[in-house]
């Protein structure tokens, strides 16, 4: 298999299943094109149909499978079937296809499984010239820092280059291609409706461990409609959900979403993502029995104290785990861009632990380390020396929100995995865990949260949560129970009338200078440090 092509043939009993789905809806086609035909597996399907289409047009790129596709082609006796060898981009498929009838068109298939990072890492540029898609709002706003899958790419191309034939396109793609698209297309204002997202399984068919699907969409006039019927199966008839865009936003369950919709707005704290480092290696360290640090090769580790903070990852939020010292982690610069050169001098037995394995860190692939000082770390501000915080694992599928406190006297530092509010107090942080608890918020995120993705929390998701109406709504009681389990888990005692008092108001104003002094901070991270930091570590599926 070729990575660069994303190339992954569909075999040919799931490419029955496709078609007899298709064919379920009662529509018939006279015209159908498969723009990645590969070895044709989809063209033999269709030749097999009992009512064949009149005409079937292929293209490829790898000379090998367009031959096997030339060799299905010339099997056919009724329909006219065209290969054509070429780059997909070059082509204009409105222009390049000549078609002899002009019945209904079905475009279908499975374009390629690949990212444009995975392309990068490969030096393939298998892509369109990046003029080609000028003018389509909210893609060019995602390439500069977003990673995306190339069929995100072609299905655009597909919608836009063939819409005045008013196709239904319906092609296997993994899930999150599927609801980009739908994103995408609606930021574009490109006229689509009736689709539907059809879950297949990946590892069964192609050994892939993603979420994938048949998504089909119509294209053509009257009132767009920007969600999708969402279905465990190619064939059962009960949609599991509707998945869509409510409002300017992408929404996983749009049923669940408008029961909670009021608390879906912008929050008042900003949230923050842990240390990132991708040296994990050299600067993630352990206890063993005799208080000793060890880093991962099993060193021991003798540096100045200050630069050792205790550290939990995202497992050890999501399961409450060793929430006590277990973990440490070394923070060489208490801000981004902190002149690093000065360890030499303040700290030398640290400057000379890192300087011994300056091979980890020249290693680091990410663009967002070149040209920095050394051992530069991102995600790193005085948020992230708050005593208090509250935080979640943005890996997990089900958000459990976890008060933070100090261990040993320290601040706990967070890795990239998981995000955090930096609270003033206990009572701060007590309060803001107890309330983002609260089912209410908890049925927020799983509408709005993609589960099948690496990463179903994000920065973005989190701010969304408006604190201030959450708290209008939640169960006062209920609310107020959570903060004593919290301030117990704390081990802090406090007068919780008086924290009740406070109100939200009170943390909001409390939160409020510590928030704004961290804007322009936050602002350069956020060019640096997308949220989907899958950008940095892509791989195919
Ligand atoms: C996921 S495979 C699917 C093949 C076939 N559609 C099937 O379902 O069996 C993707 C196919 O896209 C082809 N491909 C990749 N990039 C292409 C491009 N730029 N133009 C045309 N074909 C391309 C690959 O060679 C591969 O055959």
């Amino acid at each position: 298999m070729d990575r660069e092509f994303g190339d992954f043939q569909t075999p040919l009993l799931l490419v029955d299943a496709v078609l007899k789905c298709l064919k379920s809806s009662g529509k018939q086609w006279s015209r159908v094109i498969e723009p990645t035909c590969g070895r044709g597996n989809f063209i033999e399907g269709l030749l097999k149909l009992a009512q064949p289409p009149g005409e079937i047009q292929g293209i490829e790129i790898q000379d090998a499978h367009a031959d096997l596709a030339c060799g299905v082609a010339k099997k056919s006796v009724r329909t006219r079937v065209v290969i054509q060898r070429a780059n997909l981009f070059d082509l204009h498929l409105q222009r390049d296809v000549q078609w002899s009838g002009n019945g209904p068109l079905l475009v279908v298939g499975n374009p390629p499984w690949v990212t444009n990072a995975e392309l990068g890492s490969l030096e393939s540029n298998n892509l369109p010239a990046k003029t080609n898609i000028k003018g389509l709002r909210g893609l060019e706003a995602r390439l500069g820092k977003s990673n995306f899958d190339i069929a995100e790419y072609i299905w655009l191309k597909l919608i836009r280059e063939l819409a005045s034939e008013q196709p239904t396109i319906a092609l296997l793609c993994k899930t999150s291609v599927a609801r980009n698209v739908l994103q995408f297309v609606f930021e574009a204002g490109l006229p689509i409706h009736d689709a539907f997202i059809r879950k297949i399984d990946a590892k069964k068919w192609f050994g892939a461990a993603v979420d994938a699907c048949l998504f089909c969409v119509e294209v053509g006039p009257g009132k767009p409609t920007y969600t999708a019927t969402v279905y465990d199966d190619l064939f059962t008839h009960e949609p599991a959900s509707i998945t869509g865009i409510v409002g300017r936003q992408l929404v996983t369950d749009v049923l669940a979403y408008q029961r909670v919709a009021s608390v879906d707005g912008i929050s008042p704290v900003t949230w923050r993502q842990g240390l990132k480092h991708d040296a994990a290696s050299i600067m993630e360290l352990t206890y063993d029995n005799h208080g000793n640090l060890h880093n991962k090769s099993g060193e021991i580790i003798v540096i100045e104290p200050d630069y050792i903070y205790p550290l939990l990852k995202s497992s050890d939020l999501f399961n409450a785990l060793n929430m006590d010292r277990h973990r440490a982690i070394i923070v060489p610069q208490t801000r981004l861009g902190e002149n690093t050169r000065v360890l030499k001098q303040t700290a030398p037995r640290l400057w000379s632990y890192l300087t011994a394995h300056i091979d980890t860190f020249s290693q680091r692939k990410s663009s967002i380390y070149q040209g920095q000082l050394p051992f530069t770390i991102f995600g790193i501000g005085e948020y992230s020396f708050a005593l208090y915080k509250v935080g979640i694992s943005g890996l997990h599928k089900t958000p459990r929100f976890r008060v933070i406190g100090p261990i040993d006297g320290l601040p706990v530092m967070l890795d990239d995995t998981c995000y955090f509010i930096a609270c003033n107090s206990a009572e701060q942080a007590a309060f803001l865990t107890a309330l983002l608890n609260d089912p209410l918020c908890l049925e927020l995120i799983q509408s709005i949260a993609f589960l099948d993705a690496k990463r179903p929390i994000t920065k973005k998701l989190l701010q969304r949560i408006d604190l201030r109406v959450l708290y209008s709504r939640v169960n006062r009681q209920a609310h107020f129970l959570r903060v004593r389990s919290e301030l117990e888990r704390l081990g802090v005692r406090a007068d919780l009338q008086e924290v009740e008092a406070g109100t939200i108001e009170r943390f909001l104003d409390e939160y409020s200078p510590e928030s704004q002094h961290g804007e322009q901070a936050q602002y350069t991270m956020d060019a640096l440090f997308p949220d989907n930091l899958d950008v940095l570590h892509s791989t195919a599926l």
